[in-house]
């Protein structure tokens, strides 16, 4: 099958590529001009497992292309996936100008009947005002070319992309017209061999259940993090009692990690934005308005600690600071906790020797030069001439490193452990101060 996709970020590139896979003729459009040029060389703009082979071998044999021409992509594809971005806009909701120029372009140049499939987290209505966009164009062209908008949000995890496209826990289609559902079953039925995936539902219900999900995570993180800062006050150690909770199959062992709070291009935004449209309908949520408020208190605690431990006298400490993405196996710094804290302890007067397996490039391309920050090739240099470190995201690498390294080299002994990666009684042994989140 032809298939157009609008956007080559994570979500267009990783849907483009693995539609190519499984034998469709893809044509992924971006209108970042450099982007695109690359992406013909095969060079892939982020770092994901798997993704930069996968776009090698597809293009080779000649199942994906890229493009910045508009009039071929419209021409394309009978799908045509948005799949832009909608980050939040100055009051908290989604912006929705990109996805909007998206389905005016597809408007503009379309000839016969199009499937326009919103993969975009989208509010609920989007496809709605996607339509009104096709209408007013054709209004104008004077036209009347058939067309159908679905909802089909994405729920892959960065980091496990390919394999949550290639093996979907679910694959939701919103839509109200059956032609449009059963194109998108042929399309997805690759996807689909093993069990039934395929969950079909009207285009609202589509467009919220994305949320619904982002936010029962987020709620779930923020759930823990509050009980973590509870436990360590009430002399408590937040892992047992993460074990005794996970153990009731009611609750499960999944996104209940204390941490120094959640970041990402998702969650923040996405929780936002349900709050805003449940603002806007007049519904005050007051559970989505906590989980935020939460994580942005969490974003803080690791600061706090080492405020606390030098007695809020940090000018001219140096601290080393491990993990800057907002998650393991990935590179993606957006809204990820490490910015926070970098950026709270240099404005206090410390300095900070930050290292990150993957997003070197993406700190360099954020901060530059930046007072106050040094970027460094390796775990171990970061902590040359280190007073403390600070372990902010949880890669591999980082679980079990050599300690009496790191003992000799912090001048005063001391881990800030963001995501309780260590043991606390071990490092106590061992001569290390340690701090951890939620633990006594
Ligand atoms: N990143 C994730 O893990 C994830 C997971 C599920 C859903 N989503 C959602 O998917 C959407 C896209 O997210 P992303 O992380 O891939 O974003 P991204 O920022 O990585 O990529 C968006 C791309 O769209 C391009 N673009 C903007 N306007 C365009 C236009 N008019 N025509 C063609 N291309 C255009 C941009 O240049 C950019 O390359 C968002 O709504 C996001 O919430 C993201």
């Amino acid at each position: 099958m032809r298939v157009t996709v609008f956007g080559s970020g994570y979500v267009g590139l990783v849907t483009g590529v693995c539609l190519a896979e499984v034998g469709n003729d893809v044509l992924c459009i971006d209108v970042d001009e450099t982007k695109i040029a690359n992406l013909k060389r095969g060079i892939v703009p982020i770092f994901e497992p798997g993704l930069d082979e996968m776009v090698k071998d597809n293009l080779r044999a000649g199942r994906l292309k890229f493009t910045t021409n508009v009039l071929e992509a419209v021409e394309h594809g009978v799908f045509q996936f948005i799949a832009v971005g909608t980050p939040p806009d100055e009051d908290g909701a989604a912006d929705l100008q990109y996805v909007l120029a998206v389905a005016k372009s597809i408007a503009e140049n379309m000839h016969e009947y199009r499937v326009i499939v919103d993969k975009s987290t989208v509010p609920v209505g989007t496809a709605d005002r996607v339509k009104e966009v096709i209408e007013q164009v054709q209004d104008a062209r004077v036209v009347d070319i058939p067309y159908d908008v679905v909802s089909n949000p994405e729920f892959l995890k960065e980091g496990a992309a390919i394999d949550d496209f290639m093996k979907p826990d679910r694959i939701i289609i919103g839509t109200d017209n059956p032609k449009a559902e059963k194109l998108l079953k042929a399309l997805y039925a690759p996807f689909n061999r093993s069990h039934e995936r395929i969950i079909t539902m009207d285009v609202r219900s589509a467009e919220l259940t994305k949320y619904a999900a982002n936010a029962m995570l987020a709620t779930k993180i923020s759930f823990m993090n509050e009980l973590a800062n509870l436990a360590e006050r009430l002399g408590a150690d937040i892992e047992h009692v993460r074990n005794g909770i996970g153990s009731d199959t009611r609750i499960g062992y999944s996104f209940i990690y204390p941490g120094c709070g959640y970041g990402g291009s998702c969650f923040p935004k996405d929780v936002k934005a349900l709050e805003r449209t449940a603002q806007q309908m007049g519904y005050q949520a007051e559970l989505l308005n906590a989980v935020e408020n939460v994580n942005n208190r969490q974003k803080q605690v690791l600061f706090t600690k080492v405020s606390a431990h030098y007695q809020g006298d940090l000018q001219g400490k140096t601290f080393a600071m491990w993990g800057l993405a907002f998650k393991p196996k990935t590179d993606d710094m957006r809204e990820a906790p490490s910015r926070v804290i970098l950026e709270t302890l240099i404005a206090a007067g410390a300095n900070v020797r930050a290292y990150d397996p993957e997003a070197m490039a993406e700190a360099r391309r954020i901060y530059g030069d930046k007072p106050g920050l040094t970027l460094t090739d390796t775990a171990e240099e970061a902590l040359t001439g280190a007073n403390a470190l600070l372990v902010v995201t949880e890669w591999k690498n980082f679980w079990s490193p050599d300690f009496d390294l790191i003992k000799n080299t912090l001048k005063d002994g001391v881990i800030f452990d963001g995501r309780n990666l260590y043991e606390p009684e071990l490092l106590k042994e061992m001569g290390l101060t340690y701090y951890g989140i939620g633990r006594p």
